[in-house]
């Protein structure tokens, strides 16, 4: 994978238009709600989705704050297009890009708070740790990373529903998560107060939503 190559939203076997009935089945609302909960979105805040998709996580953080000024950011234009379709009046900016130029494509400092679900466990290390560096970068001091993905797969259950998501995205990639690495990867990346602040068991495997600050 190079920089401007990226695994697709339904990993590498099904098409772009089945990518919200899939990811619906994993306990989706749950999730993105506590994801939500965590980003406590405000009017006037700067809010980055990176790796957007088909703007789920986005659309509802301008459901949860109107005011909120949302930039929901991804490489792909299949998903940006059914993203702009689901977005029916909400007001939030959709912007192609790949996740390690953001302060490039923003600005840096920018940023109040960076989301980003479902990308990082189908990124190579590398990729991980370019999309946090550049994460860090667009953030002001004193702002909030919230990723929600699937995490430290701590049961032999929960590692084994996770081996549906490394059929998809390949083992290698989603290797790192499944060991329960992020955390480490966050702080690495500059990230303060790093913590998993909820785990959620789905068909799957476990979906972690991790916060963190930049000091
Ligand atoms: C599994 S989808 C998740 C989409 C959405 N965040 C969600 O929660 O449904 C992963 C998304 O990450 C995007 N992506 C992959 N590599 C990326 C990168 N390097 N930078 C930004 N986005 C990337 C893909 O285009 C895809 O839309």
């Amino acid at each position: 994978m190079t920089e401007n190559t990226f695994t697709p939203a339904p990993g590498r076997f099904a098409p772009t238009r089945f990518y919200d009935r899939v990811v619906a089945l994993t306990r989706e609302r749950l999730w993105r709600s506590l994801a939500a909960l965590y980003v406590a979105p405000r009017p006037d805040d700067v809010i980055v989705d990176v790796g957007c998709g088909t703007g789920s996580l986005a659309l509802l953080l301008a459901r949860v704050e109107p005011r909120a000024r949302l930039v929901g950011v991804d490489p792909d234009p299949e998903v940006l297009a059914v993203a702009g379709h689901k977005a029916s009046g909400a007001t939030v900016r959709w912007q192609p890009g790949m996740g390690d130029a953001l302060p490039a494509l923003l600005g840096p400092g920018s940023a109040d708070t960076v989301v980003s679900s479902l990308v990082l466990h189908q990124c190579p290390i590398e990729v991980k740790q370019r999309l946090l560096a550049s994460m860090w970068a667009v953030l002001r001091p004193g702002g909030k990373l919230v990723i929600a993905d699937y995490g430290h797969q701590r049961t032999p259950l929960m590692r084994l529903a996770f081996l549906i998501v490394q059929l998809a995205d390949g083992r290698e990639d989603t290797r790192p998560n499944a060991d329960g690495r992020l955390p480490a990867l966050i702080s690495e990346a500059g990230f303060r107060n790093v913590r998993e602040a909820e785990v959620v068991a789905t068909v799957s495997g476990s979906i972690s939503v991790y916060v963190a600050r930049k000091d």
